[in-house]
C-alpha cells in the first residue's frame, strides 16, 4: 500500500471490491443462438406458400375467376351473391342460413330451385332434417343466364352432382310466374311446384 494511502483513515484507505468488466456470451449460448437463426433462414427458404383450399373456408383463386367477356360465371356469381349467407363451401350457417350441399332443393327439380332463386323464401323449411325460418331473397334481377350459371353452379358443387340448369329453363320459369310479387312461403308451398 502507498505511503499516501495509509495515511487516510480506515473507511477510505481501502480498495475498491474487484468487478468483473466484460463478461462474455457463453459460447454454447452464442451457439444456439445462430443455429436458432439458421433453422429460421433454413425454414423460410425452404417453405412454400400453402395453397391447400380445405385448409381455409374453402375459397379457391377459382372463385375469383373473371370470366371472359360475355360468358357468366356461375362461381363468381355465388361468391358474390349467396356465399355471405350459405358461406363458400356450401354448408350454410347452422340454424341461420340452411345448407346447399346435399340439399334436396338443390339437386332435386330443376324448376322448384329456379322458383327459390327467382322469388326467394319467407317462411318454415325443412332442409337436412333442420327446419329455417329466415328470408332468402329474391334474385329476379338477375339474368336469366347468371340464374343458370349459379344453379348449376350449386348443383355440381360443395359434393353434389346433378344436371345443369338451361337458360331456357330459368326463362320458361320466368314467364310462368311472372306476376308473382311475394316471396314463397315456405317449404311446403315450394312443394307444389312441378
Ligand atoms: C341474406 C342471406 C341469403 C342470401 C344472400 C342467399 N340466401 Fe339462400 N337462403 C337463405 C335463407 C335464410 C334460406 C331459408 C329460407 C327460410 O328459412 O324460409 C335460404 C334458402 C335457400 C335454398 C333452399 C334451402 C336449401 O338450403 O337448399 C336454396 C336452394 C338457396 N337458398 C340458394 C341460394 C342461392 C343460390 C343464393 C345466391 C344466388 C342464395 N341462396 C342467397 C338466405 C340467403
Amino acid at each position: 500500500m502507498s505511503p499516501e494511502r495509509e495515511q487516510l483513515p480506515p473507511r477510505q484507505r481501502e480498495y475498491e471490491d474487484p468487478d468483473e468488466r466484460v463478461r462474455p456470451l457463453p459460447k454454447i449460448l452464442g451457439a444456439v443462438i445462430v443455429g436458432m437463426f439458421a433453422w429460421g433462414a433454413w425454414y423460410l427458404a425452404g417453405s412454400t406458400p400453402e395453397l391447400d383450399a380445405t385448409l381455409g373456408d374453402g375459397r379457391t383463386a377459382a372463385g375469383f375467376a373473371v370470366a371472359p367477356a360475355g360468358a357468366v360465371s356461375g362461381a363468381q356469381v355465388y361468391v358474390g351473391k349467396c356465399a355471405g349467407c350459405h358461406q363458400a363451401n356450401g354448408a350454410g350457417v347452422a340454424g341461420v342460413f340452411p345448407p346447399l350441399a346435399a340439399s334436396p332443393w338443390v339437386t332435386g327439380s330443376e324448376a322448384r330451385l329456379v322458383q327459390i332463386l327467382l322469388h326467394g323464401i319467407q317462411g318454415p323449411i325443412d332442409v337436412l332434417g333442420a327446419t329455417y325460418n329466415g328470408l332468402m331473397p329474391a334474385w329476379k334481377s338477375l339474368s336469366d343466364d347468371e340464374i343458370a350459371a349459379v344453379a348449376t353452379y350449386v348443383r355440381e358443387s360443395f359434393g353434389n352432382s346433378a344436371p345443369a340448369v338451361t337458360t331456357a329453363t330459368v326463362a320458361a320459369e320466368r314467364q310462368r310466374t311472372a306476376g308473382m310479387t311475394t316471396p314463397w312461403s315456405g317449404g311446403a308451398a315450394l312443394d307444389t311446384i312441378q
